[in-house]
């Protein structure tokens, strides 16, 4: 398995780092089976699984479930869980306990948190106690009610420095990796020259040392409007929607099942069962 040592030797070489969010055990064996690099359980999950319209319901309870199918399905890929709204915001006990939930008892091999100021304390700790502690930075999902919606971040130079100095911090803290989201192109590569640690981005333009995205977003599986910096490289859900369908047309209509759907007894035995 792949580990925060090698990951900064790829940020050196310049070998570009790949990371997709799963949440079960089909999109973890799938994201390993294709080669990426790192998985993110992400509490989008709250989002794109979950059905809310925030990650803030999102448990430290369904994380661990989450992280636990998707590592009986990509064993052997380095996995980050997320540390869900306010689980890393308490007593550091609580914090510890927590994040001690998503390595030991689930199998992440690192946690990742969002934001600035006590997080970074959070991280400090985290990693003394041996928690590998991903930053995220930039637009941060679980603070969307303080920053007022989904916006970009560090768009004028004096929140760019801002992000750039946080970013510094974090990596003096002593986290592993940073995962930048919604911030310039330009703002992202001065971040990510500024870093020793891979700078994994999402919506943050091609100078970070990685990228991340949603699996439900690169997969097409929603209807809906997606973000700008999405690529789908498939739109999974017009063939979901055909084949259902199809198969709800055809239980209706006697069409399914057929012959070779279906076990059949031996002549004696009927003969025997009918007297
Ligand atoms: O929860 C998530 O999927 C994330 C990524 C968007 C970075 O945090
Ligand atoms: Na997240």
């Amino acid at each position: 398995m792949k580990n925060s040592a090698l990951f900064k030797q790829m940020k050196q070489e310049g070998e570009k780092i790949s990371m997709i969010t799963a949440y079960d055990a089909p999109g973890g064996r799938h994201a390993q089976d294709a080669g990426m690099d790192v998985i993110l359980v992400g509490d989008s999950a709250g989002m794109v699984v979950h059905g809310y319209d925030s990650t803030i319901p999102v448990t430290v309870d369904d994380i661990v479930l989450h992280t636990k199918a998707v590592k009986r399905g990509a064993p052997d890929t380095f996995t980050v869980a997320d540390m869900p709204f306010l689980s890393y915001h308490g007593s550091i006990d609580k914090t510890v306990q927590n994040a001690g939930r998503l390595m030991q008892e689930a199998g992440a091999e690192a946690v990742k948190v969002e934001g600035r100021g006590t997080v970074l304390d959070v991280t400090k700790t985290l990693t003394e106690a041996g928690v590998p502690v991903v930053a995220h930075l930039g637009l941060t999902p679980q603070t969307v009610g303080v920053l007022g919606g989904y916006k970009v971040q560090g768009k004028d130079a004096e929140s760019a420095a801002e992000l750039i100095d946080d970013a510094k911090k974090a990596q003096e803290a002593g986290a592993i990796m940073l995962v930048l989201e919604c911030v310039p192109h330009q703002v992202a590569q001065m971040v990510t020259k500024s870093l020793t640690i891979p700078v994994i981005g999402i919506g943050a333009g091609r100078h970070t040392d990685g990228q991340v995205l949603v699996w439900h977003d690169l997969l097409g599986f929603t209807e809906s409007r997606v973000p700008k910096f999405v690529k789908q490289y498939v739109k999974l859900s017009g063939p979901i929607q055909k084949a259902l369908k199809e198969y709800n047309r055809d239980v209706k209509t006697g069409r399914f099942p057929e012959e070779e759907h279906t076990f059949s007894m031996d002549e004696m035995e009927i003969k025997e069962l009918y007297g």
